[in-house]
Protein backbone atom coordinates (compact mmCIF):
# COMPACT_ATOMS: atom_id res chain seq x y z
CA UNK A 1 0.00 0.00 0.00
CA UNK A 2 1.56 3.47 -0.78
CA UNK A 3 0.49 7.10 0.60
CA UNK A 4 1.25 10.32 -1.86
CA UNK A 5 1.34 13.39 0.38
CA UNK A 6 0.76 16.31 -2.07
CA UNK A 7 1.24 19.28 -0.70
CA UNK A 8 1.21 22.95 -1.76
CA UNK A 9 1.60 25.08 1.79
CA UNK A 10 3.68 28.08 1.03
CA UNK A 11 3.51 29.30 4.58
CA UNK A 12 5.30 26.16 5.53
CA UNK A 13 5.62 25.66 9.44
CA UNK A 14 2.96 28.58 10.01
CA UNK A 15 0.18 26.61 7.47
CA UNK A 16 -2.55 25.45 8.90
CA UNK A 17 -2.89 23.15 5.80
CA UNK A 18 0.76 21.67 6.69
CA UNK A 19 -0.18 21.22 10.66
CA UNK A 20 -3.14 18.83 9.37
CA UNK A 21 -0.99 17.30 6.67
CA UNK A 22 1.44 16.67 9.42
CA UNK A 23 -0.98 14.91 11.82
CA UNK A 24 -2.50 12.70 9.28
CA UNK A 25 0.84 11.65 7.93
CA UNK A 26 1.68 10.76 11.92
CA UNK A 27 -1.43 8.70 11.79
CA UNK A 28 -0.57 6.25 9.01
CA UNK A 29 0.52 2.88 9.13
CA UNK A 30 1.50 -0.41 7.44
CA UNK A 31 1.77 2.07 4.16
CA UNK A 32 5.10 3.76 2.11
CA UNK A 33 4.58 7.33 2.18
CA UNK A 34 5.29 9.65 -1.24
CA UNK A 35 5.31 13.32 -0.53
CA UNK A 36 5.05 15.81 -3.90
CA UNK A 37 5.71 19.07 -2.01
CA UNK A 38 4.32 21.38 -4.89
CA UNK A 39 6.31 24.52 -3.53
CA UNK A 40 9.66 23.01 -5.12
CA UNK A 41 8.71 20.58 -7.55
CA UNK A 42 6.41 23.15 -9.32
CA UNK A 43 4.41 21.13 -12.23
CA UNK A 44 4.18 22.26 -16.11
CA UNK A 45 1.81 24.22 -17.61
CA UNK A 46 0.57 23.42 -21.26
CA UNK A 47 2.41 25.37 -23.34
CA UNK A 48 1.73 24.98 -27.61
CA UNK A 49 4.40 22.07 -27.88
CA UNK A 50 3.26 19.91 -24.84
CA UNK A 51 -1.14 20.44 -25.71
CA UNK A 52 -0.28 19.64 -29.42
CA UNK A 53 1.75 16.42 -28.04
CA UNK A 54 -0.96 15.65 -25.87
CA UNK A 55 -3.67 15.69 -28.67
CA UNK A 56 -1.93 13.79 -30.78
CA UNK A 57 -0.59 10.96 -28.12
CA UNK A 58 -3.56 10.68 -25.91
CA UNK A 59 -6.57 11.63 -28.63
CA UNK A 60 -5.14 10.39 -31.98
CA UNK A 61 -3.39 7.98 -30.47
CA UNK A 62 -0.18 9.07 -33.20
CA UNK A 63 3.21 8.26 -32.94
CA UNK A 64 5.03 11.39 -31.14
CA UNK A 65 8.47 12.38 -31.43
CA UNK A 66 11.18 12.94 -29.11
CA UNK A 67 10.99 16.08 -28.28
CA UNK A 68 7.29 16.05 -28.00
CA UNK A 69 7.74 12.98 -25.75
CA UNK A 70 10.09 15.16 -23.49
CA UNK A 71 7.63 17.95 -23.44
CA UNK A 72 5.05 15.59 -21.86
CA UNK A 73 8.05 14.18 -19.51
CA UNK A 74 6.99 16.23 -16.41
CA UNK A 75 3.24 15.57 -16.70
CA UNK A 76 3.61 11.50 -17.56
CA UNK A 77 5.92 11.59 -14.68
CA UNK A 78 3.41 13.04 -11.88
CA UNK A 79 0.86 11.11 -13.54
CA UNK A 80 2.55 7.91 -12.92
CA UNK A 81 3.55 9.05 -9.42
CA UNK A 82 -0.30 9.50 -8.41
CA UNK A 83 -1.31 6.21 -10.15
CA UNK A 84 1.12 4.07 -7.89
CA UNK A 85 -0.51 5.45 -4.72
CA UNK A 86 -3.56 3.79 -3.36
CA UNK A 87 -4.52 6.84 -0.74
CA UNK A 88 -3.85 10.15 -2.60
CA UNK A 89 -3.91 13.32 0.00
CA UNK A 90 -3.84 16.86 -1.22
CA UNK A 91 -3.56 19.73 1.52
CA UNK A 92 -3.37 23.70 0.43
CA UNK A 93 -4.85 27.05 1.20
CA UNK A 94 -7.69 28.40 -0.59
CA UNK A 95 -6.29 31.16 -2.74
CA UNK A 96 -9.08 33.28 -4.45
CA UNK A 97 -12.26 31.35 -4.02
CA UNK A 98 -10.46 27.96 -5.93
CA UNK A 99 -7.65 25.98 -5.63
CA UNK A 100 -3.98 28.01 -5.83
CA UNK A 101 -2.68 27.70 -9.69
CA UNK A 102 0.16 25.52 -8.97
CA UNK A 103 -2.46 22.84 -7.47
CA UNK A 104 -4.50 23.39 -10.61
CA UNK A 105 -1.43 22.98 -12.90
CA UNK A 106 -1.11 19.36 -10.71
CA UNK A 107 -4.47 18.41 -11.45
CA UNK A 108 -4.04 19.47 -15.25
CA UNK A 109 -1.22 17.17 -15.12
CA UNK A 110 -2.15 14.54 -13.90
CA UNK A 111 -6.24 14.41 -15.72
CA UNK A 112 -4.71 12.86 -18.57
CA UNK A 113 -7.16 10.99 -21.08
CA UNK A 114 -6.37 7.20 -21.30
CA UNK A 115 -4.84 7.54 -17.97
CA UNK A 116 -6.50 8.71 -15.01
CA UNK A 117 -9.99 8.86 -17.46
CA UNK A 118 -10.93 7.76 -20.33
CA UNK A 119 -13.99 7.91 -22.88
CA UNK A 120 -15.89 4.48 -22.74
CA UNK A 121 -19.08 3.88 -25.35
CA UNK A 122 -19.28 7.24 -25.61
CA UNK A 123 -19.31 8.26 -22.13
CA UNK A 124 -16.33 9.57 -20.08
CA UNK A 125 -15.06 7.22 -17.17
CA UNK A 126 -12.81 7.45 -14.68
CA UNK A 127 -10.38 4.80 -14.42
CA UNK A 128 -9.13 5.40 -10.55
CA UNK A 129 -11.55 2.93 -9.50
CA UNK A 130 -10.51 1.78 -5.52
CA UNK A 131 -8.45 4.70 -4.61
CA UNK A 132 -8.50 7.21 -1.87
CA UNK A 133 -8.69 10.71 -1.75
CA UNK A 134 -8.33 13.41 0.94
CA UNK A 135 -8.60 16.65 0.27
CA UNK A 136 -7.52 19.48 3.26
CA UNK A 137 -8.32 23.23 2.36
CA UNK A 138 -7.63 26.04 4.63
CA UNK A 139 -9.60 29.19 4.12
CA UNK A 140 -9.31 32.73 5.87
CA UNK A 141 -13.61 32.93 5.55
CA UNK A 142 -16.12 31.00 6.32
CA UNK A 143 -18.05 28.59 3.23
CA UNK A 144 -19.96 25.95 4.82
CA UNK A 145 -23.04 27.94 5.96
CA UNK A 146 -23.63 31.77 5.52
CA UNK A 147 -23.40 34.38 2.47
CA UNK A 148 -20.43 32.80 1.10
CA UNK A 149 -21.61 29.46 0.50
CA UNK A 150 -21.38 29.43 -3.25
CA UNK A 151 -18.45 31.27 -3.51
CA UNK A 152 -16.38 28.07 -2.06
CA UNK A 153 -14.33 26.67 -5.47
CA UNK A 154 -11.70 25.05 -3.60
CA UNK A 155 -12.65 22.33 -1.90
CA UNK A 156 -15.99 21.57 -3.94
CA UNK A 157 -13.53 21.68 -7.63
CA UNK A 158 -10.68 19.59 -6.01
CA UNK A 159 -13.52 17.06 -4.88
CA UNK A 160 -15.05 17.09 -8.27
CA UNK A 161 -11.77 16.50 -10.14
CA UNK A 162 -10.91 13.11 -7.77
CA UNK A 163 -14.63 12.46 -8.89
CA UNK A 164 -14.16 12.58 -12.36
CA UNK A 165 -11.13 10.28 -12.14
CA UNK A 166 -13.35 7.65 -10.35
CA UNK A 167 -11.88 7.67 -6.87
CA UNK A 168 -14.27 5.26 -4.86
CA UNK A 169 -13.66 7.06 -1.71
CA UNK A 170 -13.04 10.66 -1.55
CA UNK A 171 -13.39 13.03 1.77
CA UNK A 172 -12.94 16.78 2.30
CA UNK A 173 -12.04 19.05 4.95
CA UNK A 174 -12.55 22.56 5.12
CA UNK A 175 -10.47 24.42 7.74
CA UNK A 176 -12.60 27.30 7.38
CA UNK A 177 -12.45 30.74 9.31
CA UNK A 178 -8.53 30.66 10.12
CA UNK A 179 -8.57 34.32 9.89
CA UNK A 180 -11.50 34.98 11.80
CA UNK A 181 -10.05 35.58 15.26
CA UNK A 182 -8.26 33.38 17.27
CA UNK A 183 -11.46 31.95 19.32
CA UNK A 184 -13.19 30.91 15.56
CA UNK A 185 -9.33 29.97 14.91
CA UNK A 186 -8.92 27.42 17.45
CA UNK A 187 -12.12 25.74 17.70
CA UNK A 188 -12.14 25.27 13.87
CA UNK A 189 -8.64 23.61 13.79
CA UNK A 190 -9.23 21.47 16.22
CA UNK A 191 -12.34 20.01 14.77
CA UNK A 192 -10.42 19.66 12.01
CA UNK A 193 -7.46 17.92 13.48
CA UNK A 194 -10.47 15.57 14.70
CA UNK A 195 -11.76 14.94 11.23
CA UNK A 196 -8.20 13.99 10.25
CA UNK A 197 -7.69 11.43 12.73
CA UNK A 198 -11.25 10.34 12.19
CA UNK A 199 -10.53 9.44 8.77
CA UNK A 200 -6.34 8.40 9.13
CA UNK A 201 -8.21 5.46 12.09
CA UNK A 202 -10.70 4.49 9.55
CA UNK A 203 -8.63 3.84 6.21
CA UNK A 204 -5.48 2.52 8.17
CA UNK A 205 -7.45 0.79 10.88
CA UNK A 206 -5.70 2.68 13.70
C1 LIG B 1 -3.03 34.98 -2.19
C2 LIG B 1 -4.05 34.63 -1.14
C3 LIG B 1 -5.39 34.52 -1.48
C4 LIG B 1 -6.33 34.19 -0.52
N1 LIG B 1 -7.62 34.04 -0.90
C5 LIG B 1 -8.55 33.70 0.03
C6 LIG B 1 -9.92 33.54 -0.34
O1 LIG B 1 -10.32 33.68 -1.48
N2 LIG B 1 -10.81 33.21 0.63
C7 LIG B 1 -10.44 33.02 1.93
O2 LIG B 1 -11.31 32.70 2.76
N3 LIG B 1 -9.14 33.15 2.31
C8 LIG B 1 -8.21 33.49 1.39
N4 LIG B 1 -6.89 33.62 1.75
C9 LIG B 1 -6.53 33.32 3.14
C10 LIG B 1 -5.98 31.89 3.28
O3 LIG B 1 -6.75 30.96 2.59
C11 LIG B 1 -5.96 31.52 4.75
O4 LIG B 1 -5.14 32.42 5.46
C12 LIG B 1 -5.49 30.09 4.99
O5 LIG B 1 -5.77 29.73 6.30
C13 LIG B 1 -4.00 29.94 4.72
O6 LIG B 1 -3.69 28.57 4.78
P1 LIG B 1 -2.33 28.05 5.43
O7 LIG B 1 -2.42 28.32 6.91
O8 LIG B 1 -2.30 26.59 5.11
O9 LIG B 1 -1.21 28.81 4.78
C14 LIG B 1 -5.94 33.96 0.81
C15 LIG B 1 -4.58 34.11 1.16
C16 LIG B 1 -3.65 34.44 0.21
C17 LIG B 1 -2.21 34.56 0.60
Amino acid sequence: MKTLLVKYTPREERSNSKKLLDAFKNEIRNSEIEVLDLCNDVPDLFNVESMNAYIRRNYLKEEISNEQKKSMEKMDHMTRQMKSADIVVVAFPMHNFSMPATVKAWFDSIMLKGQTWDVVDGKYSGLMNGKKALVIVSSGGFYASGPMVNWEHALSLTKMEFQFMGFSDIRGILNEGMNAGNEAQSTNIKKSFDEVKKIAAEWYGN
